[in-house]
Parts: structure tokens; C-alpha cells; sequence
């Protein structure tokens, strides 16, 4: 049975004296419950936030990870170089990188693989345009962005791997895709990966992103295919976040 996880994208959204704050409120509150919780501070803030969580339960993660394990490559960070603090998850293909620094599916299965083999989760990040969506084409985009990453680095790979379905008009725009329309892709999703491996289709995580906020994240849960949210403003208020991470009791 897969476990539910919530997973906080602070962006470059936050200062130094914030994120201290965020994670001591978030450790003050934080309720007990039977699923996964990670935060993903810019790279800055990663060996202080990593301290600040070392005997709690919330893991750490980055927002991205280089495509290369060393060399030049002025203002990367490489995988292993998060491992030296113990990040366990990063996140890689976020639409925002996507769209503005370049990030094509090739870079997105080359940050894949560079997460894995330093065995650091990556949380796939996938999702359609509001164009995409209103010629009908949310499907192929998926499955494309999917595919890309599938063939290049295998389905064996995705054993240890989050898939995020984050659809980029959701994101940061107060729309939420409805859990119906959630719940559709997130099948979908699945059923993909259970062409190659059933057991593999069936375990592995796939949280849904864009504009998860308390009032929603309930419905988004009960659906049988979600198992939690890839949170971005939401992630930056510890009542909000908890709240959100609580739905899943519900
Ligand atoms: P919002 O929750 O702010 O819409 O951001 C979603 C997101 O991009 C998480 O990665």
C-alpha cells in the first residue's frame, strides 16, 4: 500500500530569518500523521533547514539538481553534493524551469538520473499549458513528458521515484485543477506506467500541484489516484501546510 505525502516548494520565495521561522512553527505544530512530509528550500538554505529538521520527521528535498555529477558548470549544484545533506528528494522538471530556464524532457531525464544514481528521489514534475488542455491535448503532453523520461532511463527507475502532476495554469493562479479532473490524469498517469510494470504503476507515488490550499486538498486526497500535493504558496505558512498535510486524515 503506498504511503501519501505532502511535499513543500518554497520557490525563491522566502529570506534566510523566514525559513527558521517556517520550520520551528512547522515543528511546534506538527500533528501526528500516518504519511509522508518533505520541504524544499532554495539550495542556500538546505545544510541550515536540514539542522534545524534533524530529529523530526519532515525530510528534505531540493528544487533542482544539475544535470552532470561534477565539472564545469558554473552555479550548478549536483546531485551528490545535496546528498552531503541528506536531501532525499529533488524535484526536477517544475514547469517554471521548464519555461524559463530551458529545461527540455532530455534535461529533465538527464536531472532524473543524476538524482537516482546518487539515490536522492526525484519528484517528476509533468503538466499541460491551459492551451494544451483546451485543444484536448492534456493527455499527449503528459504521456510525452512521461515517455521521454521512461525511455531514457527505464521503468526499473521509477521504483524509486514521485511522480507530480502539476498542470501550469493551476499553478500560483488560485485555479485548481477539480479532483475529477486531477483524479483523470492521475489515472492516467498510472495506467502508463502499468503497461511496463504493474507492481511498479501500482506503488509509486503520484501528488498532485497547483494551488493546493486547506479548503481543498480533502477532496484532491480522497481520490484514489492522489496520493498528496507538491504545495507552493501554501507551503509557506506552517498553519496552512499542516493543515493541508492533515487532510489526509480525514
Ligand atoms: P502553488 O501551490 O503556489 O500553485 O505552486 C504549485 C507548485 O508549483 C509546486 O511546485
Amino acid at each position: 500500500m503506498r504511503k501519501n505525502i505532502v511535499i513543500g516548494n518554497w520557490k525563491m520565495k522566502i529570506n534566510h530569518q523566514s525559513a527558521q521561522k517556517l520550520i520551528d512553527d512547522m515543528i511546534a505544530g506538527m500533528p501526528s500523521v500516518d504519511a509522508d512530509i518533505a520541504v524544499c528550500p532554495p539550495y542556500l538554505y538546505i545544510p541550515e533547514v536540514g539542522q534545524r529538521l534533524a530529529d523530526s520527521n519532515i525530510a528534505l528535498g531540493a528544487q533542482n539538481v544539475a544535470t552532470h555529477s561534477e565539472g564545469a558548470y558554473t552555479g550548478e549544484i549536483a546531485a551528490v553534493m545535496l546528498n552531503d545533506f541528506n536531501c532525499k528528494y529533488a524535484i526536477v522538471g517544475h514547469s517554471e524551469r521548464r519555461a524559463n530556464y530551458a529545461d527540455t524532457d532530455e534535461t529533465v531525464g538527464l536531472r532524473f538520473k543524476q538524482a537516482l544514481d546518487a539515490n536522492i528521489i526525484p519528484v517528476l514534475a509533468i503538466g499541460e499549458l491551459l492551451e494544451d488542455r483546451e485543444q484536448g491535448n492534456t493527455f499527449d503532453v503528459v504521456a510525452k513528458q512521461l515517455n521521454a523520461v521512461l525511455d531514457f532511463v527505464g521503468i526499473e527507475s521509477f521504483k524509486n521515484a514521485v511522480i507530480a502532476y502539476e498542470p501550469v495554469w493551476a499553478i500560483g493562479t488560485g485555479l485548481t485543477a477539480s479532483a475529477e479532473q486531477a483524479q483523470e490524469v492521475h489515472l492516467y498517469i498510472r495506467q502508463l506506467l502499468a503497461e511496463k510494470d504493474a507492481q511498479i504503476a501500482e506503488n509509486i507515488q503520484i501528488i498532485y500541484g497547483g494551488s493546493v490550499k486547506p479548503q481543498n486538498a480533502e477532496a484532491l486526497f480522497a481520490m484514489s489516484d492522489i496520493d498528496g500535493a507538491l504545495v507552493g504558496g501554501d507551503s509557506l505558512s506552517a498553519d496552512s501546510f499542516l493543515k493541508i498535510y492533515s487532510s489526509f486524515q480525514k
